[in-house]
């Protein structure tokens, strides 16, 4: 490590709560797929500021119209009317059967609202007294109290901060007998990651997630998807519950919404929405000029250049490079799974190592769980660094023995 990477360890650990562990390395500037560290180092960006620069890094036509629309209106609040954000609430309700959204400014606010909306939903529409909140094991929905009590996860994400929200509990990942037992007359809404990303890449198989919305509907709760990280395309489809021919009823969206300014949106049917009303939701800066002006150029550049045909097709072409990697080292790799550019690379033992000789190499992915390398690119990443990751990963395998 440089010198002045050194330095800004040191300067960080004084002035930051140290709530990251962070890789070794210090992004200065990021273009399209690429990233340079302090030192002047390029690296291929598999990660995409985990699943956000879905468009690569500092598209040129985001950046154009992010600087009119700050000369226009930045900021002004909810407090009124604004034409940028009612432009991408429709651009937005096009893609989708949804009919409201809420815009907020996080992946863990958009569920923290579709939360609440369940809960007043069934209070004030439905009129029944029913709260509770059920999600699947493994699954991740955010780090505020709600979202976090939501996780279908142990560890360090809940403890120390009880007492914890009431009214959330989960069930087994893919045991659809135990979903349906789990429904009872109290519940509000399951909600679920179609692809579970921070659980290590996991797709539920498409019987289940049909069951689940058929369960829902029949008990009279809300059928509700988290597509923060599978959204914008990042499966192949522009949402990844379209993959499963199911309509939820209320659905979250945020990291890419923006491709890189924090932006979130809860989007539901007009019956569910009918659960908020003025003052029971609100914050002060989402769906603002920028971000609204920006998501909207988003949506329209996926739309006009196919960006969920390209995320299909390079997903097939980077899954199938990594099953002959997987073929040539099959002590090493368990196990290739994933939908569109949402890809798993399942190790069969502690992958720090490897992820680590990656970095040397000049790629940058995530490491889940210690046994997972995740990798989520931007959508307009080159083929070509897709097979020369697969190349250096087979390399690597071959050569550094564990
Ligand atoms: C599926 C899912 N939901 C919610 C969140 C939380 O989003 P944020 O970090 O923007 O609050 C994440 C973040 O990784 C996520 O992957």
């Amino acid at each position: 490590m440089s010198s002045k990477y050194d330095a800004l360890v040191a300067r960080e650990k004084k002035v930051l709560c140290q709530t990251y562990g962070r890789y070794p390395l210090a992004i200065e500037k990021a273009q399209g797929a690429r990233m340079t560290d302090l030192d002047g180092r390029e690296y291929i960006d598999l990660l995409a500021g985990i699943a956000v620069a879905n468009l690569g890094h500092s598209h040129p036509e985001l950046l154009e119209v992010m600087a009119a629309q700050a000369k226009e209106l930045l900021h002004v609040s909810n407090l009124f009317y604004q034409p940028r954000q009612v432009e991408l609430a429709e651009l937005l309700l096009a893609t989708c059967a949804c009919d409201r959204v809420f815009f907020c400014n996080s992946g863990a606010e958009a569920n923290e609202a579709a939360i609440k909306l369940a809960r007043r939903y069934m209070r004030t529409v439905r009129n029944k007294d029913a709260g509770e909140i059920i999600t699947l094991s493994g699954s991740f929905h955010g780090r505020t109290l709600a979202t976090l009590t939501a996780t279908g996860q142990a560890g360090r994400i809940k403890e120390g901060f009880e007492p914890l929200p009431q009214g959330f509990s989960t069930v087994p990942f893919g045991d659809i007998e135990a979903l349906r037992a789990a429904v009872t007359p109290k519940t509000a809404a399951v909600l679920m990651e179609m692809v579970q990303g921070e659980g290590g890449v996991l797709p539920l198989p498409e019987a289940y997630v049909k069951e689940a919305a058929e369960i829902c509907r029949e008990a009279g709760c809300l059928f509700m998807v988290d597509e923060v990280q599978t959204g914008m395309c990042r499966t192949g489809k522009f949402w990844a519950h379209q993959h499963y021919g199911v309509q939820p009823d209320v659905f979250t969206t945020s990291k890419a919404l923006a491709n890189g300014l924090p932006m979130g949106a809860m989007l539901a049917k007009e019956h569910v929405a009918n659960g908020f009303v003025p003052g029971s939701h609100a914050t002060t800066f989402g769906g603002g000029g920028v971000v609204s002006a920006v998501a909207a150029k988003v949506v329209e550049i996926m739309q006009r250049d196919d960006i969920a045909g390209r995320a299909r097709d390079l997903g097939a072409l980077a899954l199938d490079a990594f099953k002959k990697v997987q073929a040539n080292h099959p002590e090493r790799i368990s196990g290739v799974r994933g939908l569109g550019l949402m890809i798993g690379i399942v190790l069969s033992g502690p992958g720090e190592n490897i992820h680590a000789a990656l970095r040397e190499r000049g790629f940058v992915c995530n490491l889940a769980h210690g046994t997972v390398l995740r990798l989520l690119p931007p959508l307009t990443i080159a083929a070509e660094d897709l097979l020369a990751f697969a190349a250096a990963l087979d390399d690597i395998l071959a050569t550094d023995k564990p």
